[in-house]
């Protein structure tokens, strides 16, 4: 499969298309955006490790019984993905307080709930993806009260594997985005990415920030945050 027309280019990734209408080409940049891309900058080696550790993560999920976009990694860079429609919906899932939790509720990063949260943005630039329910979305007509079910039971299921593979990586999942897509036929799968730029990943033993707050928060050490993940996850998968 080689890649024909771009279809479009994000923050952090281009996609192409193929010469199966099905499938994709994603083709993952190392430009790193923040605060809704105010902020802007280069993390070397990011669209490298994101491409591989987000395809073996979904490779995992998709063990565990969750569809995926996953097709087929064909480079450092590039994957092959099944053509989606994306639920313009960034479903949050939270094991510990952080980032905009900790700032909106007045709770200091760090406090462990007793069992995850879920929560849901309108995916859309313009209006700064603002938090919205279940209810929201079905009244925008973004997803039906049955797509909304479907997502979040598989964003809990997502959350129960990864939390328990990153632990024996010796990482405390704090939290992650996820974005679901509906194939042609309806069918809702994980789609986009799972890595340092959408999980909050902390060093099990020192608490250190092993993701992309280190690039909003220029903490300093990006790239080898990045590098040390990857090293965990390679040697655990
Ligand atoms: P938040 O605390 O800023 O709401 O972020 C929650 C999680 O979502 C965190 O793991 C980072 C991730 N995230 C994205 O992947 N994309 C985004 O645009 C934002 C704001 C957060």
């Amino acid at each position: 499969m080689t890649k024909q027309e771009q279809l479009y280019e994000g923050k952090a990734k281009k996609v192409f298309t193929t010469e199966d209408p099905n499938l994709l080409i994603v083709d993952y940049k190392d430009d790193a955006t923040a605060f809704n891309g105010i902020k802007k900058g280069t993390i070397v080696g990011k669209g490298v490790i994101n491409n591989k550790m987000s395809n073996r993560l979904m490779q995992r999920l998709e063990k565990a019984g969750i569809p995926t976009h996953f097709v087929e990694e064909l480079s450092d860079r590039e994957t092959l993905v099944k053509k989606v429609t994306i639920v313009p919906l960034e479903v949050i899932i939270r094991n510990i307080a952080a980032g905009s939790f900790s700032k909106r509720f007045g709770v200091e990063e760090g406090v462990v709930f007793d069992s995850p949260t879920i929560e849901f943005s309108y995916k859309n630039d313009e209006l700064g993806d603002p938090l919205m329910n279940d209810y929201h979305a079905i009244a925008l007509k973004l997803a039906t009260r049955e797509e909304i079910e479907t997502i979040t039971n598989y964003a809990f299921a997502v959350n129960r594997e990864l939390k328990a593979f990153w632990a024996e990586c010796g990482v405390t999942l704090v939290d992650f985005k996820l974005e679901f897509g509906k194939t042609a036929d309806g069918t809702i799968v994980l789609a986009d990415e799972i890595s340092p730029d959408t999980c909050r990943l902390w060093d099990s033993k020192t608490g250190e920030k092993l993701d992309k707050d280190r690039f909003r928060r220029d903490m300093g050490g990006v790239e080898d945050a990045y590098a040390e993940v990857m090293k965990r996850l390679n040697e655990h998968i």
